[in-house]
């Protein structure tokens, strides 16, 4: 299998993304154009750390790359004040410069919080992401979204700062553990969802097969929805417009995420899965979709093992005024009002204010069931 790039293309801060198989090994070749000063710090998580960090530093070493590496505990407590103030602290103590250049090994909360540490750290340095989670090589990883968590809420501080290189490989989804794989999917199928009817036919039929671990089909995947975050990243960096139909699925999903207490009980990915069914039945209800667009994304998700409504998880109880308080916080409301993206089918996402409360809540009290 060939490894394949898809271009940011976002002017003198453009970059490309790899994909491929043994992409840690040679990252070194891959990575050495593109640093300053032949220095990196690798910053990794402790359930990705024995796996990958000495097949990278190896790699960095054959470049003449020199490297320290840190690694935090795994998780999204991770993603705090608390790990940000520590993680700054160990990379000054290093005696870096404004040319090096952190390396991000891990899932979505090492990508986001050192993308943040590389924002602020000496006011701006560059950082090039190594995501190994399906969620971070589809999503997070890409387009600059960089920040951590507060006691208010999730992703609540942070900055727009764009890596130099995205490097997805995709051998190393093999040690990821299912359940943290069929979420990462999730996001998989947004994209088809959003954008792109044939993606997810094709997804369709080879969903299964995909999270069996078909290397082949998952580089598409991976490809195809690097293509499509890169093009919304390209129009609207700053989610101006177009890139906020990236949260179709979200705004239900941050909910019953915060209603779980940001558990195990339920991971971003599979909030998001419940997430897009409840878009879809307000999509249907609100007369902008017929029903046949929820039933083929909910038959999918579940077909996969992904859960499709909160009766799926019966262990929370999912109270509508909760989860309905959880909305109104959300980062995307303006003007007191939540912005929802709906459905006029597969592939045809849209932004909408206009929602009445009481299909809202219908929605919320069906469990995303139509
Ligand atoms: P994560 O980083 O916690 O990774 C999930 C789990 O898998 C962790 O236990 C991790 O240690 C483990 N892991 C990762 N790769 C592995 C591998 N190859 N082998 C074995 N174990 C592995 O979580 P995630 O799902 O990758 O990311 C979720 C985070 O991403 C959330 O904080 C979310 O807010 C953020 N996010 C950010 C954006 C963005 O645009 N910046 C978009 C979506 C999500
Ligand atoms: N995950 C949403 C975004 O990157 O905009």
């Amino acid at each position: 299998m060939n490894n394949e790039t898809v271009s940011v293309e976002l002017g003198e801060r453009s970059y490309d993304i790899v994909v491929g198989e043994n992409l840690i090994q040679n990252s070194g070749n891959i990575i050495a154009p593109l640093l300053r000063r032949p220095r990196v710090v690798v910053i990794s998580d402790s359930n990705v750390a024995p796996y990958y960090n000495n097949i990278l530093a190896d790699s960095l070493e054959s470049e003449g790359i020199s490297h320290e590496s840190l690694v935090l505990p795994a998780g999204e407590s991770t993603k705090s004040f608390k790990y940000f103030v520590e993680l700054v602290d160990r990379i000054l103590a290093l005696g870096i410069e404004r040319g090096t250049c952190l390396v991000a090994l891990g899932g979505g909360v090492i990508g986001d919080l050192v993308g943040y540490v590389a924002a602020s750290i000496l006011r701006g340095i560059d950082f090039v992401q190594i995501p190994t989670s399906l969620l971070a090589q589809v999503d997070s990883s890409v387009g600059g979204k960089t920040g951590i968590n507060t006691v208010h809420g999730k992703n609540l501080v942070g900055a727009f700062h764009q890596p130099r290189l995205v490097l997805c490989d995709v051998g190393v989804l093999d040690t990821l553990p299912e359940r943290e794989l069929k979420a990462g999917y999730a996001e998989v199928v947004k994209y088809g969802l959003i954008g792109d009817e044939k993606f997810f036919n094709w997804l369709e039929c080879n969903g299964s097969k995909i999270c069996e671990g078909d290397k082949v089909r998952r580089q598409r995947a991976v490809v195809r929805s690097c293509k499509a975050k890169a093009k919304i990243v390209a129009e609207d960096e700053q989610e101006a417009g177009r890139r906020a139909l990236l949260n179709f699925g979200h705004t239900f999903g941050h909910a019953l995420e915060a209603e779980a207490g940001f558990s195990d009980l339920l991971l971003h990915g599979e909030a998001v899965s419940i997430g897009m069914v409840m878009a879809l039945t307000l999509s249907t209800k609100l007369g902008h979709c017929k029903s046949n667009t929820q039933v083929a994304a909910r038959n999918h998700l579940r077909h996969v093992g992904l859960p499709v409504s909160t009766a799926d998880r019966p262990s929370v109880n999912w109270d509508t005024e909760a989860l309905l308080n959880h909305m109104a916080k959300d980062k995307k409301v303006s003007d007191g009002m939540m912005t929802f993206v709906l459905a006029r089918g597969i592939g045809q996402a849209f932004l909408s204010r206009d929602v009445e409360r009481e299909v809202l809540i219908e929605v919320l009290k069906s469990g995303g069931e139509l």
